[in-house]
């Protein structure tokens, strides 16, 4: 049984308050959750040293919201994944859309990344999902299904067996917009009937979370369906009252 994973990404926000705040609460509400739903958070790389620190005996993770494909060099202001890792870092988030949108990170790059990640003991939480001009297009799983070739042409399937999938369709990403339940299962039974097509034991294991306006009041039918194994939570992710709710959800629902 796949275990239901809530991942916040705070994007770029933050202050050495809210952080402390923030992350106190939600150690408190991983240890609540016990081992019935995962808890984590991806922060931006200034604050992961406080988050180590704040996090630290709790049963939360954390993680990176990025990570170079180097693992050390002249790279002026990146984080490799080596650096991300020293840090007790769980997870790396890669290939997230507004990366591969303002930062122009084709498939290929992404790939580099994810495989970067996994070779330094990461675990990558590989985003992809489709522009509204996609979904309106009827094109959502030709790109999904490209972004994850990339992936599996770089690291092969098996490299599945030890990462995330974050299907966030672009429309919904604080948009408010959210995916309804049916669009997103949908979405979600079709990825992974593309990876059984490769190696089905994979397919099955693989946690693949919703991402996309997912917050306290959306999040219980969508954790409901049966290929959604969780969400990547943005701006509900800072909010205290919201992101408990969401693994209170998450707890109640526990596979
Ligand atoms: P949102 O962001 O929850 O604010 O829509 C999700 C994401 O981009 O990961």
């Amino acid at each position: 049984m796949r275990k239901l994973l809530v991942m916040g990404n705070w994007k770029l926000n933050g202050t050495k308050e809210t952080v402390s705040e923030l992350i106190k609460a939600f150690a408190a509400a991983a240890d609540k959750a016990g081992s019935k739903a995962e808890v984590a958070i991806c922060a931006p790389a200034i604050f992961i040293g406080q988050v180590e620190a704040l996090a630290k005996g709790s049963r939360l993770n954390y993680g990176s919201e990025d990570c170079d494909i180097h693992t050390k060099g002249a790279f002026t202001g990146e984080n490799s994944p080596a650096m991300i890792k020293e840090f007790g870092c769980k997870y790396a988030i890669v290939g997230h859309s507004e990366r591969r949108g303002y930062h122009k990170e084709s498939s290929g790059y992404v790939a580099e990344k994810f495989k970067a990640a996994q070779d330094n003991g990461l675990v990558p939480v590989l985003c992809i999902g489709e522009s509204e001009a996609d979904f309106d297009a009827g094109r959502t799983m030709d790109v999904c299904k490209e972004e994850l070739k990339a992936v599996i042409d770089l690291c092969g399937i098996k490299a599945f067996e030890n990462a995330v999938i974050a299907y966030e369709p672009i429309w919904a990403i604080g948009t408010g917009k959210t995916a309804t339940p049916e669009i997103a299962e949908g979405v979600h039974s079709k990825i992974r009937a593309y990876l059984k097509t490769f190696d089905a034991a994979v397919a099955d294991k693989v946690q693949i979370l919703y991402g996309g306006s997912c917050n306290a009041k959306t999040a219980p039918e969508l954790f409901k369906q049966p290929d959604i194994d969780g969400g990547l939570i943005g701006g509900a992710s800072l909010k205290v009252p919201d992101f408990t709710s969401i693994i209170e959800t998450a707890v109640s629902l526990s596979k």
